[in-house]
């Protein structure tokens, strides 16, 4: 529980938190900017007031450079909701426990974003819903489909409408599985955008349109059978290929070995496979075709979680 000080120029309230915030993986094949799916595979994150600054402390794989000043993406998060809240951070001592690969398109800056702002939300008292803490990290973001689902779990349709987020949240039945495998190489979510054309053909955009509604009919009808045709896309995956390597061959060997369907994960360079079954079996097929080509880097199966990020009072 939060204890209080008062000292005489204002009141301090001590705080000591755990977050744990899930990777997601955002677009499934066709909804662009607008699915996302929250993974079980989580990051932590304390967070604790001290007596003054800011201590940043990382801990994450070697050669990964994560910013320890107000830069960093967690308290970029914080500072966006005191701002928010007219109030001034208290200082602040943070140390985060990153177990999701990083510009892998696995959700891990959007991690960040929601673990600042679920903090500061719950220091603050809780002044914000869900809903808007969607809305807020989705400023930074430039897009919902991570940070949705990184709040809320399960899967989660966002659109945005002028400044707003509208949010439909869809359960995920426990039978389906995601089979990942995640290359040994990174890729910057501007660059994977920035090879994406201003305008498409109207034919494409039917052709997603239509496609992420059936993801949803699939979802809702346990239609596995339909995510085959769910998760093709036309509106960035031929043109992200060629910052993919390999990502055909990924796809081939997984729908080989029975996934259901198959996509890029958010901006890549991750590839994700949907599956009812024999889930160790695709994790392991896209694991040779990887390495047939060349290509270095793990299969991971995970499910997905119904739950989005948590916050505790530790002390
Ligand atoms: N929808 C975004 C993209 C997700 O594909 O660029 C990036 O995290």
């Amino acid at each position: 529980m939060a204890t209080k000080e008062t000292s005489h120029e204002s009141e301090i309230i001590n705080h000591k938190l755990r977050i744990r915030v899930p990777a997601t993986t955002a677009n499934l094949g066709p909804g662009f900017d607008c699915l996302g799916l929250a993974l079980n595979w989580w990051n932590t994150i304390h967070v604790e007031t001290i007596a003054r600054g800011l201590r940043v402390e990382v801990d994450c794989p070697p050669g990964v450079d994560i910013p320890r000043n107000r830069h960093n993406l967690v308290v970029y998060g914080i500072d966006l909701v005191y701002r928010r809240a007219g109030c001034k951070r208290p200082p602040l001592y943070i140390h985060t426990t990153t177990h999701i690969p990083i510009g892998s398109g696995l959700g891990s800056s959007s991690a960040a974003i929601v673990g600042g702002i679920l903090a500061a939300n719950a220091m603050l008292g809780n002044p914000y819903s869900r809903r808007e803490m969607v809305t807020l990290a989705t400023r930074i973001e430039g897009h919902p489909d991570n940070v949705a689902p990184a709040l809320l779990g399960g899967l989660m349709v966002a659109a945005i409408d002028g400044k707003e987020v509208t949010i439909a949240r869809f359960p995920v039945p426990r039978e389906l599985r995601c089979v990942l495998f995640v290359p040994n190489v990174s890729l910057l979510t501007a660059k994977s955008r920035g090879v994406l054309p201003k305008r498409i053909p109207r034919a494409d955009a039917i052709y997603n349109a239509g496609r992420v509604a059936l993801w949803i009919a699939a979802l809702r009808e346990r239609r596995w059978d339909w995510l085959d045709v769910a998760t093709q896309d036309r509106l960035h995956q031929p043109y992200r290929a060629k910052l993919v390597p390999g990502m055909y061959t990924l796809f081939e060997a997984a729908r080989r070995a029975g996934a259901r369907g198959v996509a890029l994960s958010g901006a890549g360079p991750s590839v994700i496979a949907f599956t009812d079954t024999h889930a160790e079996d695709i994790g392991r097929a896209m694991e040779r075709a990887a390495a047939r080509i060349g290509l270095t880097g793990q299969s991971r199966v995970v499910s997905a979680s119904a739950r989005g990020a948590q916050v505790t009072h530790i002390g």
